[in-house]
C-alpha cells in the first residue's frame, strides 16, 4: 500500500531543506512521491514526444509515451500533427502495435475497428447488422487525442491536462536558448535513424539535474574519456563555462578561450541566421553545450574524436528520461544534424554519438553508472537521514551582469545554480494541488 503522506512529508522536508542548498536523498527513490511526480508533474507539464522529421509524409506515426499512457503521434492526411492515445474506443485494446510505421488507418486487432489516421472511427465490423440505428454514434467515437500538443520549431510536446500555459508560455525564455541548436541552418534540424531506447534503474531527476548543471562532474566521470583519446582537450572543459538559469530550464555553455580560432559550428553564415543577442553570446566566444527543459527532456552538443588522431566530430542528441517507476527510467535518446549537412559528416555525426551518447556510448554509460548507483544508496534506511548538497556558488557567484541573452547568468559552468532552480520548479508543480 502507497503511503502518499510519505510523499506529502518528503515534499516539505525538501522544501525546507532546499532553502539552505540541501536536498534529502529519498527524493530519489521514494515510491510514494513519485507518485505524485506522475500526478502533477507529468500530468501536467509539457512532454516532449518527438520531432517532426520522424514522421515527414502524411501517415507516418511514432509511438510515444508520458508515463503510462501511449500516445501515436501521426501526420494525417491533411498533414497535421495529432497526438492519439493508442486505445481503442470500444474495449481499449492497443490500435497499432509497432514503434512506428506508416498508416492511412488503424484496424483495432480485436473485433476490427478501423480508424483514419485523424484518429476519427471510420469502419465497425458488421456494424448494420450487429448495432440498431443511432445504436453507435461513430462520430463521438474517434481515438481520444492528448488534452494538448503543440509543435515548437519541429519538436512536438503534448500535455495530458487541458488547461495551463502554452508551450511557449511554458517555455519562456528558455526558447531563446533552444534557438542556438534549432536555428543553425533554413533547413532546420532531422532525426538521424530511430532513437535509442534502454532501460536504467535510476530516478529521472538524476539525468535531468545532470544535464541542466552539472558540468562539475565531467572531469571526474569522464576523465577516462578524455585519457582514451574519445575526448579531447582537458576533462574540466566546463569550469570556464557559463550556466544559465531561463525558466523552464537551463543549460551550460563552453566557452572557448579567445585566438582559438574555434566556432564550433556557428561560422559566419550560420552566425547571421541569429539575433544580435545571440551573436553576442557567440562571439564571447561562449557556445552552448548541455541543458535540461523540465520536466525530463535533456539535450547536449558536443564532439568526440573518432579516428585516432582525426579532429573531433560534432554531433547534437535530445533525450528523455521517461520515468517507469521511483528507481527506474527508459533513456529515449535521439540523435539530430542540420537537415542540409553532406552525407559524410551525417554519417561521422553519428559514429561520434554512439561513441559517445548512444546506449553504449562511452560517456553515455559513465554517467547512468553514477545515476544507479545514487539511486541504489538512497534505497535505504540511512538515507532516510542523509541530506545532499546543492550548495555550490550560491553565496560565492553573483549574476552576471553584462550576459546579452535573458535569464540568470553565472561565469561558471561550475555552480550548482540551475540544478537549485530545477527542484524549486518541481516544487512548485508538486505543491500545486490538481
Ligand atoms: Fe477494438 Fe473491440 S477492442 S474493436
Ligand atoms: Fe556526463
Amino acid at each position: 500500500i502507497m503511503d502518499t503522506n510519505s510523499g506529502e512529508q518528503l515534499v516539505a522536508q525538501a522544501q525546507a531543506l532546499l532553502a539552505h542548498g540541501r536536498l534529502p536523498a529519498k527524493v530519489f527513490s521514494d515510491p510514494a512521491l513519485h507518485q505524485l511526480e506522475v500526478e502533477r508533474i507529468f500530468g501536467r507539464a509539457w512532454i516532449f514526444l518527438a520531432h517532426e522529421t520522424e514522421i515527414p509524409a502524411p501517415g507516418d506515426y511514432v509511438m510515444r509515451h508520458i508515463v503510462d499512457d501511449e500516445f501515436i503521434v501521426v501526420r494525417d492526411d491533411e498533414g497535421g500533427v495529432r497526438v492519439l492515445f493508442n486505445s481503442c474506443r470500444h474495449r481499449g485494446m492497443r490500435v497499432a502495435q509497432a514503434g512506428c510505421g506508416h498508416a492511412k488507418t488503424f484496424r483495432c486487432p480485436y473485433h476490427g475497428w478501423v480508424y483514419r489516421n485523424d484518429g476519427r472511427l471510420q469502419g465497425v465490423p458488421y456494424e448494420n447488422r450487429i448495432y440498431g440505428p443511432g445504436e453507435i454514434k461513430k462520430e463521438e467515437m474517434g481515438l481520444l487525442a492528448a488534452p494538448r500538443s503543440e509543435s515548437w520549431n519541429g519538436m512536438i510536446f503534448a500535455s495530458l491536462s487541458s488547461d495551463g500555459p502554452t508551450l511557449t508560455e511554458f517555455l519562456g525564455n528558455m526558447a531563446f536558448y533552444l534557438e542556438f541548436y534549432t536555428r543553425k541552418s533554413e533547413a532546420g534540424l532531422q532525426v538521424v535513424g530511430e532513437p535509442q531506447r534502454w532501460v536504467v534503474r535510476a530516478n529521472w531527476k538524476l539525468g535531468a539535474s545532470n544535464f541542466i548543471g552539472d558540468g562539475y562532474h565531467t572531469s571526474t566521470t569522464h576523465f577516462s574519456t578524455v585519457k582514451v583519446g574519445v575526448l579531447p582537450g582537458s576533462a574540466d572543459f566546463l569550469i570556464d563555462g557559463v550556466q544559465v538559469d531561463a525558466d523552464s530550464g537551463g543549460l551550460g555553455f563552453r566557452r572557448m578561450p579567445p585566438g582559438t580560432g574555434s566556432t564550433r559550428g556557428y561560422g559566419p553564415e550560420v552566425m547571421a541566421r541569429f539575433e544580435p543577442a545571440h551573436r553576442a553570446i557567440l562571439e564571447s566566444g561562449c557556445f552552448p553545450s548541455h541543458g535540461t527543459v523540465f520536466p525530463n527532456l535533456s539535450f547536449l552538443a558536443a564532439a568526440a574524436i573518432v579516428d585516432q588522431g582525426g579532429a573531433p566530430v560534432p554531433y547534437f542528441t535530445l533525450r528523455i528520461w521517461q520515468p517507469v517507476a521511483h528507481d527506474t527510467i527508459e533513456i529515449w535518446s535521439w540523435m539530430l544534424i542540420d537537415k542540409s549537412a553532406p552525407e559524410a559528416l551525417k554519417r561521422a555525426s553519428y559514429t561520434s554519438y554512439v561513441l559517445s551518447f548512444g546506449s553504449s556510448g562511452l560517456l553515455e554509460q559513465d554517467d547512468t553508472e553514477n545515476w544507479t548507483s545514487i539511486t541504489r544508496s538512497a534505497r535505504g534506511r540511512m538515507a532516510g537521514t542523509q541530506e545532499l548538497s546543492y550548495v555550490m556558488g550560491s553565496t560565492s557567484l553573483p549574476l552576471m551582469t553584462d550576459w546579452p541573452g535573458p535569464g540568470k547568468a553565472y561565469s561558471m559552468d561550475y555552480t550548482e545554480a540551475a540544478e537549485r532552480s530545477f527542484y524549486q520548479l518541481w516544487l512548485r508543480y508538486l505543491q500545486e494541488a490538481t
